[in-house]
């Protein structure tokens, strides 16, 4: 059973400066929902209810977020703005928060490998919250992870196809694939150049960890970047054929990047608007 989902958040994120400077970029809104909160409605409707969020300098934003505001409630309460607060009150009301702070950029291995205090010896999720992701019908992606880890019970990572001259930009895997958008992975590479790169299938911001990750991450050398890399060491767990990709049924904004955060924007306000 999946029971914690993990949050790196201690990142800069540099290419929303300056709206970045003093604000966490995870608290960044598409329509009137920051981010990170997209992503913890996502844990909770897989059945996760504890979140455990790497942050880091700066980020106090986050904490704030996800705690009752009692002033503010006593403001709006009785009036009309009161229901715009009926989802964060569900979301405070159904999870526990659990916070860490990374002292040093060391890539997204060593953020994660930093949340290994609140997380301990089981199997979690992780979500990188600026890869924003939305189903149409069926589950949401992180739930159609978890029912795939409770069959195969190993790491699973989400993936997704992407034009050939952008594998620079994500970790790429090669593998088998044993079903229909299931693959056993056999290679997987951080940020290649795309004639190095083994295919053009990128690994999204969803993961579904075993707890021996942690020892890997530790036996991991700084890899692309100079930065301890989650792709190294899941390549040690794909080595013992331990991780499988799956093509994820949904949708995936990479709200990381100016284009992309528009492009959640107008999708998010085309579904708001059609309600
Ligand atoms: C990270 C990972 C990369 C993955 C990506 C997904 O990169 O290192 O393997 O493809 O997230 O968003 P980042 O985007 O943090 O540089």
């Amino acid at each position: 059973m999946i029971r914690k989902c993990l949050f790196p958040a201690a990142g800069y994120g540099t290419r929303f400066l300056p709206a970045t400077k003093a604000t966490p970029k995870e608290m960044l809104p598409i329509l009137t929902k920051p981010l990170i909160q997209y992503g913890v409605e996502e844990a909770l409707a897989a059945g996760i209810h504890t979140m455990a969020i790497v942050t880091g300098r700066g980020k106090r934003a986050i904490e704030d977020h996800f705690d009752i505001s009692y002033e503010l409630e006593h403001q709006i309460k009785g009036t009309s703005k009161e229901p715009l607060l009926r989802e964060i009150r569900d979301v405070i009301e159904h999870c526990t928060f659990s916070y860490t702070r990374q002292k040093e950029m060391k890539g997204l291995g060593h953020a994660i490998l930093t949340g290994e205090t609140l997380i301990g010896q089981e199997p979690f999720a992780v979500i990188l919250a600026d890869d924003l992701c939305d189903h149409e019908e069926g589950d949401p992606v992180l739930k159609q992870m978890v029912e795939l880890f409770n069959r195969f019970r190993c790491s699973i990572v989400a993936i997704e196809e992407v034009p050939a001259d952008q594998t620079h930009k994500y970790g790429i895997i090669a593998g088998e694939e044993i079903e229909e958008g299931i693959y056993r992975v056999q290679n997987m590479v951080e940020k290649p150049d795309p004639k190095k790169a083994p295919s053009n299938l990128a690994i999204i911001g969803r993961y579904i960890l075993t707890p021996d990750i942690f020892d890997k991450i530790r036996r991991t050398k700084p890899g692309k970047g100079g930065e301890i890399q989650i792709t190294d060491a899941l390549l040690k767990q794909a080595g013992e054929g331990r991780v499988i990709a799956y093509r994820f049924k949904g949708r995936r904004f990479d709200c990381g990047s100016v284009d992309g955060f528009v492009e959640a924007t107008n999708h998010f306000y085309e579904k708001y608007r059609a309600k």
